[in-house]
């Protein structure tokens, strides 16, 4: 399973990265107004820190626009993913772009059927959001184990990225049932590290080293 990073921050990003957390990054606008920079400026950056793929939103809703905003986006790198929301006018967008070779993300996605249709636009992502759903008392987890067992009945080509990820049990859920790439805020792949039982063992062999002959 691939662990992106589901940030705008550069230097959360970097450090990430120098830990071998980031196989990827998601962004979106919210994340990127935090940073009070220019959208491409943040890109631009975060291409040149990451190898993997680094999805970017785009902010119309009309199919032309979106293709006309993801086609300049995505020369902005060539690892750049044009992120769309979920509806129809970005489902032709993910059609058009995919045919002028462009990867997409298809974001904002709740249901295994509107995962269904972005498989079948020809999307190279689609990003459903467990942590959003959790939060109105609907399963998001259930609906990861949904899509991935739809993709793998019909062989799909798109990647199941779990999106909206809160904390390390989204994580090993994901895991369990076979997503592709799980996109997570810096804080919680902070929290996968940790483990009271490593601090206690860590702290027994430092007061134990003391007592082996110099
Ligand atoms: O980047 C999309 C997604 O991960 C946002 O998560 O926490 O705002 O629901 P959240």
């Amino acid at each position: 399973m691939q662990f992106y990073i589901d940030s705008a921050d550069i230097e959360e990003i970097r450090q990430a990265n120098r830990r071998g957390w980031v196989d990827g990054v998601t962004t979106n606008p919210t994340l990127v107004a935090k940073t009070g920079r220019r959208h491409e400026d943040v890109i631009k950056d975060i291409c040149n820190e990451v190898k993997g793929l680094v999805s970017a939103e785009v902010l119309s809703l009309k199919a032309d626009e979106m293709v006309k905003e993801g086609v300049q986006l995505a020369k902005i790198a060539d690892n750049v993913v044009v992120k769309i929301p979920m509806c129809e006018e970005g489902l032709i967008a993910v059609r058009r772009l995919s045919a002028e070779g462009i990867k997409t993300n298809v974001t904002l996605v709740f249901s295994p059927l509107q995962a269904l249709l972005t498989a079948k636009a020809g999307a190279t992502l689609v990003s459903p959001f467990v942590g959003r759903l959790d939060d109105i008392s609907s399963n998001g987890m259930e609906v990861i184990s949904q899509i991935t067992q739809i993709f793998q009945n019909y062989d799909l080509a798109t990647q199941v990225l779990v999106a909206s990820i809160r904390h390390p049990i989204h994580i090993m859920e994901s895991a369990m049932m076979g997503a592709d790439v799980v996109t997570v805020p810096f804080k919680v792949l902070q929290q996968i590290v940790n483990h009271p039982l490593t601090d206690k063992g860590i702290a027994q062999f430092l007061k134990d080293a003391q007592n082996v002959p110099k």
